[in-house]
């Protein structure tokens, strides 16, 4: 009987897809899930072509796989991963290897890489970025762990991604559990754009009194130039979508209470654990946290009703003003991210080489963008940038859209139209590029009750003073 090249278990939509793009690409795949009606509907929905077989027992499966097995698990993250590794290790030989290709947590990945390094198997974490359809089609994936592994996987991986100038979407992310890193922060990165496209539609909604069909004629010209984002481009195809059950668009039919599965919230936290800030990306997180209180805010509203909103004076100015705020506050939250990813580098030796992550984000994942094509071009000239917002290149384009940036967020502030991405964009910048912050007096504060000590700008050393109580 012929072994199968690979092995993928949790047949849900994206473990089908991704077994039948591995599929399509001439590898032949087994599958199992523990209900059985997935496992029959992998095995109806393959081609003739393709070399998929669908098993009904774990056991079916493991002897199915040529040696070394390269086993894909898609399973929800957390408690579901461990229990399909504590019924499937006993199973498999020296060598085999595991790659968890869910939004796991990365701490989790080290704990599993290190369970099983002690039986003698590799396991690796695997970003997989692009929903349903990416899956299928092409996704943006993010390898990382044993390297032997990945090389293993490597042919198959860059044919199943997705490509940008026929460049395989897809790269070696670093050590240990790197991969489930990368994509942690760049579903952080989703949160933050996310919510800053939000907000421009707000304004343009509320502001300049954009109806759907006038939205979506914006978000198709943003998209077609400098804005281009898959992203961008899902926003303008929703202000076109009917509502079934209603005469008007879906959108306006959905309740404002945003859900989120942890990814986001890990990233923040993260960044507070190694001291980086990302305060556009933590702000998408609260928000969608405050939007599910629904019933308080509506209360608040009443309380604290609002002044109409000042129409702009001149709408397709402020429009264009909104694009260039949207789209700098954008670059603001992947340089806020990527700055994340350079300090976990080197907090956690997973050595990510950030020129690959910025590469492979340009096709097939959800922040895929344009802009990340500059970033490319910057990391090419500096693979060490500490922050994108220090390359000179990235400099004239954030000086020309400033300004925006800065009418924008005051005219939401005018009119009390929340704007919690767009406001934190802005003052990160402020604060990221001001050279002496007023944190002096915060260090003479915390000498001054809890004897904290400080340090001082003309002469080295720690210093801490007996603070004299003013007598008037
Ligand atoms: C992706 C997405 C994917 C998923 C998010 C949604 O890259 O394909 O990021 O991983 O859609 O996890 O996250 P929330 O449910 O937290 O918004």
């Amino acid at each position: 009987m012929d072994k199968y090249n690979y092995g993928m278990i949790g047949l849900g939509v994206m473990g089908r897809n991704l077994l039948y793009n591995i599929a399509d690409n001439g590898f032949s795949i087994a599958g199992f899930d523990l209900d059985a009606e997935k496992v029959k509907e992998l095995q109806d929905g393959a081609t003739s072509e393709m070399k998929v077989k669908g098993t009904a027992t774990l056991e079916d499966f493991v002897s199915a796989l040529e040696a070394p097995r390269k086993i894909i698990l898609m399973v929800p993250a957390g408690k579901p991963v461990d229990a399909v590794l504590e019924n499937i290790t006993p199973l498999l030989s020296k060598g085999d290897i595991v790659i968890d290709a869910g939004n796991s947590y990365f701490k989790d990945t080290n704990r599993r890489v290190a369970d099983l390094a002690s039986k003698n198997l590799h396991f690796m974490g695997m970003g997989v970025s692009g929903g349903e359809k990416g899956a299928r089609t092409g996704p943006s994936i993010m390898p990382g762990g044993d390297l032997e592994a990945f090389n293993l996987l490597q042919p198959m991986l860059e044919a199943i991604s997705a490509k940008v100038d026929s460049e395989a979407c897809t790269a070696y992310m670093g050590k240990g559990s790197a991969g489930n890193y990368v994509k942690m922060v760049h579903n952080g990165i989703e949160y933050a754009i996310m919510q800053l496209i939000s907000e421009a539609y707000d304004l343009l909604k509320r502001g300049a009194k954009l109806n759907n069909d006038q939205l979506y004629q914006v978000f198709k010209e943003w998209n077609n130039g400098e804005m281009n984002s898959f992203l961008i481009e899902i926003t303008r195809d929703i202000f076109q979508q009917k509502d079934d059950l209603t005469d008007g668009y879906l959108v306006d039919q959905i309740l404002d209470k945003a859900g989120a599965k942890g990814t986001g919230k890990w990233t923040s936290e993260q960044a507070m654990e190694i001291g980086v800030s990302i305060p556009t990306i933590d702000i998408a997180v609260t928000s969608r946290i405050l939007s599910a209180y629904k019933e308080e805010r509506v209360q608040a509203s009443q309380l604290y009703a609002k002044n109409e909103i000042t129409s702009p004076e001149n709408t397709e100015l402020f429009i264009k003003e909104v694009g260039d705020a949207l789209y700098l506050a954008t670059l603001i939250s992947y340089a806020q991210g990527l700055a994340l990813l350079v300090k976990a580098s080197e907090e956690y030796q997973f050595e990510i080489p950030l020129k690959d992550v910025v590469k492979i984000w340009r096709g097939g994942c959800i922040i895929r963008s344009v802009l990340l094509e500059k970033f490319y071009v910057a990391y090419t000239k500096d693979s060490n940038l500490s922050n994108i917002l220090l390359d000179q290149d990235i400099s004239v384009i954030v000086k020309h859209k400033i300004n925006s940036l800065r009418k924008t967020a005051a005219f939401a502030a005018l009119n009390g139209v929340s704007s919690l991405g767009i406001q934190t964009a802005l003052v990160y910048f402020d604060a990221y590029t001001t050279e002496s912050l007023p944190v002096n007096l915060i260090q003479a504060q915390r000498d001054y009750f809890g004897a904290h000590t400080y340090q001082r700008t003309d002469r080295e050393g720690i210093f801490h003073t007996l603070w004299q109580t003013a007598t008037h």
